[in-house]
């Protein structure tokens, strides 16, 4: 199964060369042979997540967030998800989180969000190397199966 992909990075300061997380998600996602139709970094604040979501909605299965998803109070990536989607799933994150604790007690310090906005899921990485790759080894056992279901697929 095909899916398309976007990364949206949400840094202030990280340029794209700088974005390790993004470029670990990004190869990640072709050696699936999955399409990775953009990848942009965008400044870390509401409005321009926001607006990049929104912008990259088109015919794309999965935009994964990368970074901003911690306590400090620059941390806006959830806040910005939740401005423009409509329905939570709530056990990607979990998934995500209860298996980055097998790691690292700090995965509970994630405020990581899944959530829907029409056909498209956005999931909310983390914005260190290591932490996007514990991430993505738990999204990726189940995310094939959840575009399926998205585009009203049976089991
Ligand atoms: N998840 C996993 N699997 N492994 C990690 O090392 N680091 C945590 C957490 N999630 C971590 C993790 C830490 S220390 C923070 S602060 C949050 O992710 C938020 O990261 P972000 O602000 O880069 O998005």
């Amino acid at each position: 199964m095909s899916l398309r992909f976007v990364i949206i990075t949400c840094s202030d300061t990280r340029t794209i060369n700088e974005d390790t997380a993004g470029a670990y998600l990004a190869g990640a996602i072709l050696n699936n042979d999955w399409k990775l139709k953009n990848h942009v970094v965008v400044k870390d604040n509401v409005e321009d997540i926001s607006a990049a979501i929104i912008e990259n909605d088109h015919d794309v299965d999965v935009i994964l967030t990368c970074g901003g998803t911690g306590l400090s109070l620059r941390d806006v990536t959830p806040e910005a998800t939740m401005a423009v989607c409509e329905r939570n799933v709530p056990g990607v994150a979990e998934y995500m989180r209860s298996e980055g604790l097998r790691k690292t007690p700090n995965a509970a310090l994630s405020r990581a969000l899944c959530m829907q906005r029409g056909k498209t899921l956005v999931v909310n990485m983390p914005g260190s190397l290591k932490a996007a790759k514990e991430n993505w080894d738990a999204l990726e056992q189940i995310i094939e199966h959840a575009v399926k279901m998205m585009r009203g697929g049976g089991h």
